[in-house]
């Protein structure tokens, strides 16, 4: 019908300029028209799905009825450019610039630290900025809301929070250091200006509504426009028709029934993209008005299926106040679920229709709109009919019985009848932005003044293939009273018809299944609090489940003043902004994906193996060379030089030749002159296989085939076996912990630019160590290292993923750039990064522990064996440094450890900060918990026995003193006010049932530098200009760690230069060659003592002309020494410490220093639920004397945060075949702005020097995601009190992630021990527990 029609113009604006498309292609986002039609590349692509918000932008439209203009914040990444039409976008260029105006929101985020690597942070921005457009003065709880689909892995979000807080009506604290004017802590006598704050609110700029961009007037015109027309648009492979009646859309139903209906795209748009669903024809109705109209009658109100779920929220909260309390219950259940579904951008597309017709299985909206009896409008070219939502609405998954050519028109709300309650209740793997595990809507209905229940509905989500009805169980309650007895009749009746099979999709079925059963609890809780305000009931109630606490508190942030007598102009130990941060607030900051497409630039996309263990028999890349724009495939017969990696002694192939060894391994790459024809081109390779016998997956596995890397290490100090013998009490214990995905924000980028001549290559990549690229690019194309030049301008996080992988990745696409002699560039897809690059590695501990009744621990002997996958990568290395942190902070006098990497069919696992330091601490810390609850002491208690005291030794004959970790450990103590906090713990578990708290403190001592001594070195090279401008390299990079604010810092104040004349461009291998990684927590203390070096040279070297004019300025100095023909280019170097670890006498000092911790962390724990909130956490570390507070409390809390979603919230899920599936942010939770602690103080340990760190500083940017695990203690303690409320004491297993999942089932309640555990080994479960 459409074939060959000439398409329509499609009009819209971007930040205020005007633009027409003539052939616009409905497979085309706005993201990527953003980022590669406009080269507005501030806009970010994080997962292209929905689930990120970096790819956040503001769209405002004209509503000719109401004349008005809306602003709301959308996905730009799942947002099509045809259904742009008419309106405004405005993207973090449109918001404020570097050149014309920083805009307030942009000034405020950055100023106030809440952009560290700044991936994310334009994402940010728009959503704050768009809250502001809609609410000058926002709530906090607004702040909250707007920022909650914007994940961020580098701060955790405290400071994005704080610096949004400013714009807050609400009284806030003053951020004053160390005290809170709102707590009436800190101390009074010191006066307000000494101290310092880590920013300086009164310096931001108003924030002035008048100075935003105005609306486009000619939008206005065009939306005021009688009779509009339907528009069509035509792209290589689909069709875009948005009809402009509701005759037309129901015309073109009827002739196009297969084609979907698309709104807010948030279902259809994942699943083009995700599972390559294809459709030729697109209808969107976004411009019939009838779908979005409201009316209301007697019983209800009709509101139009077109209707965002934003717009559906608020006509829910205008109504609210119109009706008396009993006439709105549904109401009250569906806004309340609204509010929980997805984020607000998702919210502001998605459509009321949508979600109804989409039919997720675990749709939020379904069981409360099915439950609460409502009905859908139905239209086609047969007619109008009208349907209830109820059980036989749904027909399956992803079905229901609409038929192909009807449409939802709009849907009945009825208002609710006095005696009738009704409730949506939902429990998800994180609190908000996710979809829910399992979700509900209940209603009941009494006859009047009576407990008897004459009409109920149960519905729920997340337990079947589609939304159902629990009509047994209701059968089972109507008629009866509403009382325990029937209750408990209803909750066996539930079991019994909902059941699941133990290798349900989705697995977590025990869980699932008692969540049915917990939620209808909750429902009874608050069923019989409504009964009793209404005076039908006079019961004694069990106790009232009041939500969990969610208002973020202000925060302390406590550090070292300067000293009195430090220059104004010396930087050194002030809280100054990340360098970039404003560039990154503004758009500005380039990232490598940012660069320019140069003439002839090909992408390139990897095509991987999909099968876990097998030969490559076949591969067949005829089919995908034949597709529009792919250029060429890339084998490893292509490779000109070598084709293997080789680390700790065990070689890896770059691409997969005659077998592979898991899914997700790199076999060819397509190259083609776009993305899109590259992953088209990817798709279309065949590779056929023959599977080999018995893939090992699970560590359990490897155990029994022996299958490790070797070495295997052993350390142990004492006599282990002899000392049992002594002890009174011997535990042995295990607890499996799962592996994390680095999650940086910005995929695996890169692009290679051959210069043209010689075999020379420009490599711009974002890689923590742009060194071992440049080799392994040099050897791989077998040429010289000195025709590879590494370039990383900034890298968009790491998190040590950014290492091994990010140099393989480069070799392939250097070898498609070598090939194709053109510059190729590779940004991997979420789901492929995910996939193909690793992550931590998951361990299983076992360990023996022999303690006295005092408390004291005697003998430990502890056994890891960690989950490698198919390559070694650096796990050897990981599993040294597990050994080296056994001790954690206890004398054990007799103490072995054994480790063990275990050679799986899994993707290779690989380093991520902490290097195996949070695997070791969260086995040592359980060990130490059980000896406490084995004994029935406080957890606290016994590590203070076991805990180095005096001038100490480690288990390796490394002497240290442990004085200020105890300081730390004290300290903590005292500021989180542990005693009467952990009272006030015990007496409000005494109180509930249902909700337990718990409080947990955890010491740490980290060591510094590498064991492998020959990388503790680094370089510098200093230019000073003419004009007096210095420019510094160095051999770190910058992944939002401010290590190059840090040496901006260290060279100003060497050169007595403010900050501002130092500049740091990029880290290259062409100015500072053989460079170590940023790693290990050392790049500030080695590059920091290399640019020091260098700029004392320089210093020194300009002293005759200092001496000859000691008035002159800096530039006068400069420009002399020119003239006196003196060199203003220095290089500098460090030789770090000889460090060393001897395996066989198991001895060493493969430690520069340590830095210490302790953290102390009180949760709430849902025990019905699992879900929990931290509500406060207190961490106090011993940095020495920072460089730079602000930057050194970003990793604090940064690191921190990610160690809290290591264990509590991430997951990574493999199939019983070995396919990750967790390959994004909507499978994959990290930590959102709803998991940040409710007061989240963090203290820097005053008084403490290091004299084997740049001015006494020490290393932060690992030690601290080991203290996340406080929060896992806390959740143990407040589960462990549930347990014995149910008659259980003593250890308890308890792995991590504590996840909602297992807290829940830890708990026993009588609802977990309802369901019956399924047998092991009598299924295949749904995912491998490796
Ligand atoms: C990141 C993310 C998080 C999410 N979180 C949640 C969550 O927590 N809880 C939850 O319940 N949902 C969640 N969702 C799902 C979301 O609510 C639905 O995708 C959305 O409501 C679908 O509406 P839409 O307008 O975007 O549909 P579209 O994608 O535009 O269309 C979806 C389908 O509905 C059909 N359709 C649309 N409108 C009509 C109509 N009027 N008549 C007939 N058929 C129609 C289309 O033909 C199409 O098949 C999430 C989605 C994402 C991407
Ligand atoms: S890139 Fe759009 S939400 Fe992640
Ligand atoms: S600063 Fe937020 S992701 Fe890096």
């Amino acid at each position: 019908m459409f074939a060959g029609k000439e398409g329509d113009v499609l009009c819209f604006f971007v930040n205020g300029r005007k633009v027409t498309e003539k052939h616009a292609d409905p497979e085309t986002m706005l993201l990527s028209f953003l980022r590669e039609k406009l080269r507005l590349t501030g806009t970010k692509y994080g997962c292209g799905g929905g689930g990120c918000g970096a790819c956040t932008v503001m769209v405002s439209r004209y509503q000719p009825a109401t004349k008005t203009i809306v602003h709301y914040s959308v996905n730009a990444c799942l947002l099509p450019l045809c259904q742009l039409h008419g309106a405004a976008v405005t993207t973090v260029e449109g918001v404020g610039s570097t050149k014309s105006r920083v805009h307030p929101v942009q000034e405020r985020i950055a100023k106030a630290h809440g952009s560290q690597c700044g991936f994310c942070t334009p994402g940010m921005v728009m959503s704050m900025y768009t809250l502001l457009r809609n609410k000058p003065q926002p709530s906090m709880e607004d702040v909250t809301q707007a920022l909650a689909g914007n994940l961020c892995r580098c701060t955790g979000y405290r400071p994005i929070v704080d610096g949004c807080r400013t714009f807050c009506q609400e009284a806030d604290c003053c951020q004053a250091n160390g005290s809170c004017c709102l707590n009436g802590e800190g101390d009074a006598d010191e006066p307000e200006h000494e101290r310092p704050r880590l920013f300086e609110k009164e310096e931001f700029l108003p924030l002035d509504p008048t100075q935003e961009l105005i609306f486009p007037p000619e939008l206005i015109l065009m939306a005021e426009t009688a009779n509009p027309q339907k528009l069509t648009f035509h792209g290589e492979r689909m069709t875009w028709v948005s009809p402009a009646s509701l005759e037309e859309l129901i015309q073109l139903k009827a002739e196009h029934p297969q084609a979907p209906l698309v709104m807010g795209n948030t279902n259809i748009g994942p699943d083009i993209k995700f599972k390559g669903v294809r459709h030729p024809l697109i209808i969107s109705p976004s411009r019939v008005t009838q779908l979005f109209e409201v009316s209301q009658t007697a019983q209800g109100v009709w509101v139009g299926a077109g209707c965002s779920l934003s717009e559906v929220h608020s006509l829910l909260q205008q109504l609210l106040p119109q009706f008396p309390e009993e006439r709105t219950e549904l109401i009250r259940a569906l806004k309340q679920q609204l509010e929980n579904l997805g984020n607000q951008q998702i919210r502001n597309v998605a459509t009321l229709g949508g979600n109804i017709a989409s039919a997720y299985p675990n749709s939020d909206l379904n069981p409360v709109l099915a439950a609460g009896s409502c009905r859908v409008s139905l239209v086609s070219s047969s007619g109008r009919r009208e349907v209830p939502i109820n059980q036989d609405f749904f027909v399956g998954f992803g079905k229901t019985i609409l038929k192909p050519d009807e449409i939802v028109t709009s849907v009945f709300i009825p208002f609710s009848r006095k005696g009738e309650f009704v409730r949506a209740l939902r429990q998800a793997p994180r609190k908000e932005s996710s979809f829910p595990t399992v979700t509900t809507g209940m209603r009941v209905f009494f006859s009047e003044g009576s407990r008897v229940v004459q009409d109920i509905s149960l519905y729920y989500g997340g337990v079947a293939p589609s939304t159902v009805s629990a009509s047994k169980t209701c059968a089972a309650i109507v008629g009866r009273s509403w009382d325990d007895e029937t209750l408990n009749r209803a909750y066996d009746v539930l079991l019994g018809e909902l059941f699941l099979p133990p290798s349900a999709p989705g697995g977590k079925v025990e869980f699932r299944l008692s969540l049915t059963l917990s939620l209808l609890f909750k429902f009874n809780l608050e069923v019989l609090q409504k009964l009793r305000d209404m005076n039908v009931i006079t019961d004694e109630l069990p106790e009232r489940m009041l939500p969990l606490p969610r208002e973020i508190q202000p925060s302390l942030q406590e550090f070292q003043l300067v000293s009195k007598d430090q220059s104004t102009q010396d930087p050194v130990g002030r809280p100054i902004m990340h360098r970039s941060a404003i560039s990154q607030a503004t758009g500005e900051a380039v990232y490598c994906d940012d660069i320019p497409k140069t003439e002839g630039e090909l992408f390139m996309v990897l095509v991987t193996s999909s099968r876990a263990h097998a030969k490559i028999t076949e591969l067949d890349v005829s089919a995908a060379l034949q597709l529009p724009g792919v250029v060429d495939v890339i084998t490893a017969k292509d490779i000109p030089g070598k084709k293997v990696r080789t680390m700790c002694g065990y070689e890896e192939e770059l691409l997969a030749e005659a077998e592979v060894s898991c899914i997700g391994q790199m076999v060819c790459a397509v190259v083609a002159d776009s993305r899109t024809h590259a992953k088209q081109g990817a798709a279309a390779v065949k590779i056929k296989y023959e599977d080999l016998p018995d893939p090992i997956f699970t560590v359990e596995e490897a155990i029994e085939k022996s299958s490790f890397y070797e070495p295997r290490r052993v350390i142990e100090t004492g006599s282990v076996t002899e000392a049992f013998k002594s002890v009174d009490q011997i535990f042995e214990g295990e607890i499996r912990m799962g592996g994390q995905e680095h999650f940086y924000m910005e995929t695996q980028s890169m692009l290679v630019v051959p210069v043209g001549e010689e075999t020379e290559f420009n490599v711009y990549i974002s890689s923590q160590w742009p060194t071992l690229t440049q080799d392994a690019v040099a050897e791989t194309l077998d040429i010289p290292s000195n025709r590879v030049t590494c370039h990383v301008k900034r890298i968009g996080g790491a998190f040590g993923g950014k290492v091994t992988k990010t140099a393989i990745l480069a070799c392939i696409t250097s070898v498609a750039a070598w090939k194709t002699n053109k510059a190729v560039r590779c940004v991997l897809e979420r789901g492929d990064d995910m996939l193909i690059t690793g992550a931590r590695h998951p361990v299983l501990g076992k360990y023996k522990v022999g303690f006295m009744k005092d408390g004291r621990i005697m003998a430990a002997d502890i056994q890891f064996f960690t989950n490698a996958g198919n390559t070694v990568d650096e796990s050897v290395l990981v599993v040294e440094k597990i050994l080296l942190h056994i001790d954690n902070a206890y004398n054990i006098p007799n103490l072995r450890g054994r480790a063990a990497a275990c050679r799986t069919n899994l993707p290779s696992n690989t380093a991520f900060r902490g290097f195996g330091v949070p695997q070791t601490l969260m086995v040592v810390e359980n060990m130490v918990n059980d000896v406490a609850m084995a004994l029935g002491r406080p957890a606290d208690e016994i590590r203070e026995i076991n805990m180095y005291s005096g001038p100490s030794t480690t288990h390796y004959k490394m002497e240290f003193s442990p004085e200020n970790m105890l300081r730390c450990w004290e300290e903590c103590k005292t500021k989180c006010d542990y005693s009467s906090r952990r009272r006030a713990v015990e007496e409000f578990n005494q109180q509930n049932r249902w909700k337990k708290r718990g409080v947990a403190i955890i010491p740490i001592k980290y060591g510094i530098a590498f064991a492998e001594s020959f990388l503790n070195q680094a370089a510098a090279l200093v230019h000073i200009y003419k004009d007096g401008s210095v420019l510094v390299s160095h051999g770190g990079t910058e992944m939002g760690q401010g290590v190059h604010t840090k040496m901006q810092q260290v060279a100003s104040r060497e050169l007595h230069v403010p900050p501002s004349k130092v500049y740091i461009s990029e880290t290259s291998t062409s100015t500072v060659p053989n460079t170590c990684p940023s790693a290990a927590s050392f790049g500030t203390d080695a590059n920091g003592m290399a640019v020091k070096n260098a700029c004392q040279t320089l210093y020194q070297r300009l002293e005759p002309i200092r001496q000859k004019n000691p008035k002159g300025s800096w530039e006068s100095w400069v420009r002399a020494a020119f003239f006196e023909k003196i060199s203003l280019s220095a290089t500098g170097f460090h030789r770090g410490p000889d460090l060393y670890m001897d395996w066989d006498k198991m001895e060493g000092q493969p430690y520069a220093y340590f830095t210490f911790g302790a953290c102390c962390c009180e949760v709430e724990l849902d025990c019905l639920t699992g879900d929990c909130r931290t509500v406060r956490t207190d961490i106090v570390v011993d940095i020495g004397r920072s460089i730079n507070p602000s930057v050194d409390i970003g990793q604090i809390e940064g690191a921190f945060m990610q160690g809290l979603g290591l264990y509590t919230l991430e997951e990574l899920k493999f199939s019983p075949s070995g396919l990750l599936y967790t390959r994004g942010p909507s499978q994959y939770k990290i930590p959102a702005v709803c998991d940040v602690p409710l007061q989240f103080n963090v203290y820097l340990l005053p008084d403490s020097h290091n004299p084997h760190a740049i001015y006494s500083s020490k290393g932060i940017g690992e030690p601290v995601l080991s203290l996340g695990s406080a929060v896992f203690f806390a959740i143990k303690e407040a589960v462990a009190a549930a347990r014995s409320d149910s008659g259980l004491v003593g250890p308890f297993p308890l792995d991590s992630p504590a996840t909602p999942e297992r807290a829940c089932l830890a708990c026993a309640s009588p609802f977990t021990q309802k369901i019956p555990p399924s047998k092991p080994g009598s299924f295949k479960p749904w995912a491998l527990n490796i």
